[in-house]
């Protein structure tokens, strides 16, 4: 497989199933945002709406959570003219790879994810069809475009690693060159950003406590609040990364320092090291502040801007299509599906 055949291109996705976390900023926008100013690559990020209805959404609810990650993306630094934005239902190429996907992908492959099991649980008899399937639209979404690189959290590894299996059989099966292996992008101070109450679990939109999770739509006293009330241990910050070991909270507020100050673990360290957290968590509570508190009202401003938001959307769309619908036609024409007439 020759991968530099393919246009250097990033995709990447975040449901709009609810609000955006900072796990979702740190673990994904913000990264989204470097690959775009990085130069080097074509970048497209979507809403994955088709994903979010794998479990019950509330109509007006998606309508205003995918608006509201839209606007989240442009509040972080997302340029809708240097990057393709877009909602994935706007973009019918990527259901229609989905489901030649569906036809590649195995059922003992999907029945093995960790997403699949933790999200079904023990009721998978009533879990919906799009929930057992969703790596394989997950897989279609970044294969439309030829992606080679994907920004995710240390999460989404396991749906990356299938993508690239998906991929290969299709070219095993139909004996081309046409997929590439898509590279997993997984950098960064804060790939697997934690619960403020609980160093053990993932920082999550669903967690019941707010109190677990600075929302990207929280004001300075929430954000500041939720930091001074972070679990912690009693002991000093240790001067090395190596003291972190077995203390879970104390990485993870130290993780996340760093990735809001474009910082390495280490040079926090060096500074803040012997500090106790009493002075570490209004240094932390400050900074996220500072970061976090332009976003937030960036994003409520441009909410009183639906119409704006849409209109990106559907020139993302547009923008999308002319990448999309060649590589869809080719995917038919490989797998034999007769081509209409043209004139
Ligand atoms: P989703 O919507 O759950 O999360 C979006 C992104 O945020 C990252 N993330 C985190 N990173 C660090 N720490 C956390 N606590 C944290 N929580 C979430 C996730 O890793 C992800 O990068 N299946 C995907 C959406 C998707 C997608 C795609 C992604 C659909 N198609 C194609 C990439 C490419 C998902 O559920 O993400």
């Amino acid at each position: 497989m020759t991968q530099d055949k393919f246009t250097p291109r990033v995709f990447s996705g975040i449901q709009p199933s609810g609000g955006l976390t900072l796990g979702n900023y740190l673990g994904a926008i913000k990264r989204f945002v470097d690959m775009q100013d990085q130069g080097g690559f074509e970048t497209v990020y979507c809403m994955v709406d088709l994903h979010a209805i794998t479990v019950w959404q509330d109509p007006a609810d998606l309508t205003r959570n995918t608006r509201e990650l839209c606007a989240g993306f442009i509040a972080s630094g997302i340029d809708p003219e240097k990057s393709i934005l877009i909602n994935q239902s706007q973009v019918p190429e990527h259901a229609q790879l989905g489901w030649v996907f569906n036809c590649v992908a195995r059922m003992g492959w999907m029945g093995r994810m960790t997403q699949w099991k933790d999200k079904a649980g023990k009721n998978s008899e009533n879990a919906s069809l799009g929930l057992f399937g969703y790596p394989a639209l997950m897989a279609a979404d970044i294969l439309i475009y030829h992606a080679t690189h994907v920004p995710v959290g240390e999460d989404q590894k396991q749906h990356l690693e299938l993508t690239r299996d998906i991929a290969a059989k299709f070219n095993h099966d139909y004996k081309v060159d046409f997929f590439p292996l898509t590279e997993p992008v997984i950098e960064g101070a804060a790939t697997r950003v934690m619960s403020l109450r609980d160093g053990s679990k993932k920082m999550s939109k669903s967690d019941p406590s707010d109190m677990a999770r600075i929302n990207m739509t929280d004001d300075a006293d929430a954000i500041a609040k939720k930091i001074r009330k972070a679990k912690t241990d009693p002991d000093a910050l240790p001067s090395e990364v190596k003291g972190l070991e077995n203390r879970p909270e104390a990485r993870n507020l130290v993780n996340i320092y760093a990735a809001l100050n474009d910082q390495s673990v280490d040079a926090v360290l060096r500074d803040v090291g012997g500090r106790q957290f009493g002075e570490f968590k209004p240094m932390l509570a400050d900074l996220a502040v500072a970061k976090l508190a332009p976003i937030s009202s960036e994003m409520a401003r441009l909410m009183g801007h639906p119409d704006e938001i849409d209109r990106i959307l559907t020139r993302g769309a547009e923008r999308a299509r002319a990448i999309t619908a060649p590589i869809l036609r080719k995917t038919y024409d490989i797998v034999g599906m007769v081509p209409p007439v043209s004139g």
